[in-house]
């Protein structure tokens, strides 16, 4: 089968389309064959070979792609909630040989059966950006109806579902991004939506109840400014995981009673994240934002497009064609 490998880190052009042996699934794991991934941020920081947290993890050569939609082709002997023939969409063996290939073997548990109004495309647009979007605004944000939440790069890939979830959910919904956005934001549910490039949120906002910072720009300065205008007992999660929380960014949001924490650790149920998203698409409340779509030959301009950091929703890798 044909994948993306790289044997060494470093610029979009170490990416390499090779034949590689199809793998053979565990016991507890699918053979999928793999219709669609998409690009993420994590993808070109691990092509560069990783940051403090994710160095330690990564063994050349190594595969790319951390979503992945396509159609169940074998199941290992204990696998029971998935079967030869079924369509899922999942995030599969974070950081291993990832989804820029053909068919890939993963744990059953890291997929779940795809939306049925989805394309291949479309599920692969959303797979890892629900996890994170769903841990930051359900799971560790506990949105409720008529909050405020806040959302800091709200057109990415992450933003793009968070605002739809905090609006599924009844939360009055703020988001932040460049002028070009806007109207996009508001279509998406956004009640209001902030030009971070000419106006400063903390100037404007106050009493917000839950803040999500989904910006692939790392700035401390928006995390502190975050803790000015948090409400008493409000909730601060951050998606940048390259670092922890610094211990004077805690102390600010102590000091107003909220708590500041990052996605991830052992937070998120890929279950229970895209079992809820699925829910909300079939319900029409969700949807995926695709700007482009590449092949798996043109992997590299996708990655140099993902760098620029102004990437409306996602960038689709399509392996296949839907027939
Ligand atoms: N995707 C995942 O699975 C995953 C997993 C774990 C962690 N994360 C983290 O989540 C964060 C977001 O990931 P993503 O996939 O959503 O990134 P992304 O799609 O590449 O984000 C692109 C968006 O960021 C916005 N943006 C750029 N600079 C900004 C700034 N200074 N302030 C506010 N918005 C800004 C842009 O909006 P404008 O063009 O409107 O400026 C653009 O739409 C990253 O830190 C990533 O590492 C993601």
């Amino acid at each position: 089968m044909k994948a993306i490998r790289i044997h060494k880190f470093g610029g979009p052009e170490v990416m390499q389309l090779e034949e590689v042996p199809t793998p053979i699934p565990a016991a507890d794991e699918i053979l999928l064959k793999v219709y669609a991934s998409s690009v993420n941020p994590a993808d070109y920081i691990i092509r560069q070979g990783g940051n403090e947290l994710l160095r330690p993890l990564l063994k050349l050569p190594m595969g790319l792609g951390l979503d992945a939609a396509g159609i169940v082709e074998a199941t290992g002997s204990d696998v029971t909630h998935l079967k030869k023939g079924d369509k899922v969409y999942g995030v599969p063996n974070f950081p291993g040989d990832g989804a820029y290939g053909e068919y890939l073997a993963a744990k059953a548990t890291q997929f779940a059966p795809m939306p049925a109004n989805m394309t291949f495309n479309e599920a692969a647009a959303i797979a890892s950006c629900a996890l994170i979007a769903w841990n930051g605004i359900v799971d560790l944000g506990n949105v409720q109806p008529g909050q405020r939440v806040l959302i800091h790069g709200a057109a990415g890939g992450v933003g793009s579902l968070a605002v739809q979830f905090a609006r599924a959910k009844g939360a009055y919904v703020i988001g932040t991004a460049s002028a070009h956005n806007i109207s996009f934001l508001k279509t998406l549910g956004a009640d209001e939506v902030i030009d971070y490039n000419t106006q400063d949120f903390a100037q404007i906002l106050k009493d917000i109840d839950l803040i999500f910072n989904a910006s692939p720009v790392r700035d401390e300065s928006v995390r502190f400014r975050s803790a000015e205008i948090i409400k008493e007992g409000g909730i601060f999660v951050c998606s940048q995981l390259d670092v922890p929380l610094s211990e004077a960014l805690l102390n600010a949001f102590k000091a107003r009673h909220a708590t500041g924490t990052l996605v991830g650790g052992g937070s998120i149920s890929y279950t229970s994240s895209l079992n809820g998203t699925t829910a909300l698409v079939e319900a029409g409340k969700v949807k995926a934002i695709i700007s482009k779509v590449y092949p798996l030959t043109d992997v590299a301009d996708a990655h140099r497009e993902c760098e620029t950091k102004h990437v409306r929703g996602k960038l689709v890798i399509e392996i296949r064609k839907e027939i």
